[in-house]
């Protein structure tokens, strides 16, 4: 799956802003025809966009497009300029029901197949920020195989709540946890909340660096001062991937042994540890950082093996 440490956004009206994402060597690019552009610019954002897919080189970006939520009356004109265009992947919007999911999975698949395009060949991710779609979201998580992770949005979750937004965003808690809970359960990829205060670069590296903690893959950014914190946060360091090797090899020695609990540096290492230190392996080699992956290391046991996320 393509790492997605970071996607960025930019409204798909502005040329400028989706030339300068082509420069910042940013995991994903999010070209937006919903709330980043103004009611009366949605046409002109429909054929910018068209216009800078078909001229600009975006390099090894993932280049998406963000339509217009599902019974907006815009969805089925922005699913089908985005499709010409051909892009890797289609993001939307407000989803609150597994038929919303499948609804564009089958238009993609239409698309697929009168473009001779091999079936699942455009990716889907669906943002996921209301009030009922976290009741939903073992649904939406269930929906479709195409679907590759959820985007939760903090700042409409909010309005949907009517919750007020904080700094430490503890109003958000537990849907963030719900929506990482779903994703794994579903080998998706879960995308944290935008950090809207785009100077405040130690505010920016607190939050990215919860979300990684709490088990997110990547986080939504909106602008170019984002991109190498976020992606620094959703890799891990040279540290982690150390330990994370030293787990993996004297677990097998262990398990030799015989014993499937044991010490390491005075710490108690056993299953449940062997698994968070696969996963650490699994985001390295996603970001290019290590050649080995969890399962590189784990054949001797069939059992562990694991999709990379
Ligand atoms: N993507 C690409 N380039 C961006 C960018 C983005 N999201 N945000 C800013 N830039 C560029 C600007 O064009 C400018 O480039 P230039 O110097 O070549 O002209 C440079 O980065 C510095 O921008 P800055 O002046 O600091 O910001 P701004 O006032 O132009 O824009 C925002 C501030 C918030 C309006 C802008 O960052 C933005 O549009 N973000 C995305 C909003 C969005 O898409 N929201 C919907 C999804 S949540
Ligand atoms: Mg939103």
């Amino acid at each position: 799956m393509h790492s997605r440490r970071a996607i960025l956004y930019m409204p798909g009206d502005d040329r400028r802003k989706i030339q300068k994402a082509t420069t910042l060597g940013v995991d994903s690019i999010c070209m937006d025809m919903e709330d980043g552009v103004a009611a009366n610019k949605k046409a002109e954002a429909r054929e910018v966009i068209a216009g800078a897919m078909k001229e600009l080189d975006f390099g090894k970006s993932e280049r998406c497009i963000r339509i217009n939520q599902i019974g907006s009356g815009l969805e089925k004109r922005d699913l089908i300029a985005a499709l010409a265009t051909n892009p890797d992947t289609i993001v939307v919007p407000k989803v609150e029901t597994a038929e919303q999911v499948k609804w564009v999975s089958e238009h993609i698949e239409t698309y697929e197949l009168s473009s001779k395009l091999n079936i699942g060949s455009v990716r889907l991710l669906v943002g996921v920020e209301t009030a009922k779609g976290i009741m939903n979201l073992k649904e939406i998580a269930e929906a479709d195989k195409r679907l590759e992770a959820i985007i939760f949005g903090g700042e409409d979750f909010a309005a949907s709540v009517g919750a007020v937004r904080t700094k430490d965003a503890t109003e958000l808690l537990y849907a963030r946890q719900a929506v990482v809970t779903a994703c794994a359960a579903n080998d998706l990829q879960a995308i944290d909340i935008v950090f809207i205060d785009f100077k405040d670069e130690a505010g920016l590296r607190a939050e990215a660096e919860e979300g990684a903690r709490f088990g997110f893959s990547g986080k939504q950014i909106i602008h170019p001062n984002q991109v190498e914190v976020t992606q620094e946060a959703f890799t891990p360091s040279d540290e982690a991937i150390k330990y994370a090797k030293r787990i993996v090899e004297s677990f097998e020695s262990s398990q030799k042994e015989g014993k499937g609990a044991y010490a390491l540096d005075g710490k108690m290492i056993d299953m449940p540890l062997l698994k968070n230190a696969q996963k650490v392996l699994d985001r390295a080699k996603a970001a290019g950082k290590s050649k080995t992956s969890a399962t590189d290391y784990t054949d001797f046991h069939g059992n562990l093996k694991r999709k990379s996320v």
